[in-house]
Formats: structure tokens, sequence, C-alpha cells
């Protein structure tokens, strides 16, 4: 045992030389990693988004604006709380008995007391720790039940959301408007609230809805329906993202909620209900459209076009960005998704459309006027 001090030194040194060492090759490890990083960053177009998207998901789940979002927040720094107070103790008795009780080179040569069957301390670590577990099963339980169990009032907002791959279908089937990416919902007041109630459907594949400001994540399954709401209390914009892997394009399937005064959501509402109006100055574009495969995907009222594979775009300019979220949505960037999609969404399944210059001007000039 005595030899145990001299050890203790050459180990302590070897600990700090290997500690160097190992200093230098996460170093480098992490510099290596920087260099794909750092490519892909540089290869990647921004399509206007990157600022867009940092702006608006600020803060994402630690500043809940609704409630099942605020429940689960409280529950989350509850459970933080309750663990971090059994760190702090746990840790706490563990660094004061390794310095106090260190061995010494005073130290006798041999196996210290050794203490058996003690009651008070075996029920004191089998108690503590069940009525503990039980205080955050009991919490978790009504937190879920606050959130899954609501009752649905009978003024909610009732919104029929669609997975695709890899866009969103949003449908009011109260008000007979069909949107895509973008979900417009009135502002909830808390002492009369107006919550939007959405059910959840997939068209292909599974996703998973989840706007953290509003709402914990809820799957999209095929073949099952889904039901989650939100009750938005301030207004704004609210980023989400697709949250159950469903294919190239997982990452690129952006959720924006736009929280809006009601006078302002009935405002939007009122307009989404209008057809196109037909204007004949982009004539020739409207004809490109509904000539081309695009009228068989994609639907605008006031025109031949009814196809739902893809997304509504009665009232495309409506919206803020194209592509789910790839890029802000104005005259340039949608020339260059209707030229080739996969040139900003590597993967996605409308295929680019082989249009003459001419033509896709056209086409181009005639959407920008779908207001
Ligand atoms: Cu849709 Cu991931």
């Amino acid at each position: 045992m005595i030899n145990l001090g001299v050890s203790r030194k050459t180990s302590l040194v070897t600990t700090r030389q290997s500690g160097a060492g190992v200093r230098v090759m996460i170093r480098m490890i992490l510099g290596a990693a920087m260099i794909p990083v750092a490519a892909v960053a540089w290869a990647t177009e921004d399509w206007g988004m990157g600022a867009a998207n940092q702006q608006i998901a600020r803060g994402a789940v630690f500043s809940p604006v609704s409630t099942p979002a605020s429940s689960i927040s409280t529950l989350a720094w509850f459970s933080l709380a309750v663990t971090g107070a059994i760190f702090v103790v746990v840790g706490g008795l563990l660094t004061y008995s390794v310095i106090r009780f260190r061995a010494r080179p005073s130290d006798q040569p041999r196996e210290p007391p050794q203490l058996y069957g003690s009651n008070p301390i075996e029920f004191a670590w089998t108690a503590i720790p069940l009525l503990i577990v039980i205080v955050l099963v009991l919490t978790t339980i009504r937190t879920i039940y606050d959130v899954q169990a609501a009752a649905e009032p009978p003024n909610a907002i009732h919104v029929r959301a669609i997975g695709h791959q890899w866009w969103w279908e949003f449908q009011y089937p109260d008000l007979g408007i069909t949107t895509a990416n973008e979900l417009h919902v009135p502002l909830s007041d808390p002492a009369h609230p107006t919550p939007t109630w959405l059910r959840l459907e997939s068209a292909d594949v599974a996703h998973s809805f989840w706007v953290p400001r509003l709402a914990g994540k809820t799957d999209l399954i095929p073949g099952k329906i889904n039901t989650m709401w939100i009750d938005p209390y301030e207004p704004g914009v609210y980023l989400g993202q697709c949250a159950e892997f469903c294919g190239t394009e997982h990452a690129m399937m952006l959720i924006r909620v736009i929280v809006e005064p009601r006078p302002v959501f009935d405002r939007w509402v009122a307009a989404q209900r209008l057809p196109a109006a037909p204007q004949a100055a982009v004539a020739r574009g409207r004809r490109v459209f509904e000539s081309n495969a695009c009228a068989s995907c994609h639907a605008v009222k006031g025109s031949s076009a009814r196809g739902t594979y893809g997304p509504d775009l009665t009232h495309l300019m409506s919206r803020q960005t194209v592509g789910s979220g790839v890029a802000t949505n104005n005259l340039d960037h949608l020339k260059i998704w209707v030229r080739d999609p996969a040139r900003m969404k590597p993967g996605a399944l409308m295929p680019a459309m082989n249009l003459s210059d001419g033509e896709l001007n056209d086409l181009v000039t005639w959407m920008t006027t779908l207001k």
C-alpha cells in the first residue's frame, strides 16, 4: 500500500500527458469535421431563408406562446429542478467523501471497517427515490391529460393538416379553403380561447408536425388520424419542422404558423375563398399552365387546373415561401423553382418542366398574379 503513493504520482503524470494528447486529438477531429461543414455551408445557396428562419425560430422551446407548449415547458423545468437537485446532492456527497476519506500514506494497509444491514439507510434509499418517481409520474400524467384530453370548445377552428413528401397541405373544411405550408390561425385570447384543432393525416409516409413554441410533436401516420390543438396567445410567425424522417427532403419540410388577430384572420379567409382573378394581360402564362403537366398536379380555383397531388396555387403569392420553406417567394425564385425544382430542393417530386424561356417567363409572370 505504501507503493500506492508512488504509483499514484506516476499515473498522475501519465494522465496529464495523455490529457494533452487527447486535447490535441479532439482539436484535430473537430478541425477535420469543420471542413465538410464549411464546404456544405459555402456550396448551399440560401435563397433568402437563413436569416428569416433564424429570426422566427428564436427561443423555440424556451418561449412557449400556446397552452400545450407552455404545459410541456413547465413540466420540463420542474423535472429538471428535481433531477438537478438530486445531481447536486449526490455529486456533493460523492465529492465530499472522495476528498475527506481519500487514501493517505499514513493509512494502515488493511481494509476499512465494513457496514452491513442498516435498516434506516436501506429504507431511506428505497423510499426517497420511490417518492421522487411517484411525483414525476403524477405531474407527467397530469400534463399529458391536460394536453391530450382537452375538450374541444364549440368555437374551435378546424384544420385538416396532411403531410406530403415534402410539403404540408392545410384544409379548412368549415371555411372552404385549401392552402400549403403556411398555416394561418386566429390569435386566441386566454379569457375567451379560440383554439385551432388539427386533424393530422398523411398522404404517403409518416411525418410529424412540430412547431416548438406552440405544442409538442404529433405524428402524421398513413391510415390513422391523430389530433392536436394550439391556442397561440401572441401574434407572430412561428417556425416549425417535420420531426419524423420521411425521405430525402425531410429537412426541407418547414411549417410556418401565422398567428394574427381575428379581424386580420377573417380578411385572410375571405381573400382565400375567392377564385384566382382572370387577368387578360397574363392569359398566355395561364394557358402554359393549363396545357402542361402543371394542371394535373396543382389546382388553381377559377382555372381548369384541379390537380391535388401538389400544393393548391390559387393564392400562391399570399405565401411567404416556395417549396415548403426552401426559398422566399418572389418572381426570381419561382423561375428557378419551375425551371428545375431539384436545384433548390434535390429529390423534390416536382419534375423540371422543360419549358422554353418565353413559356417560363409567361408562366411565372402569371403565377405572380395569384395573390
Ligand atoms: Cu415529413 Cu419528415
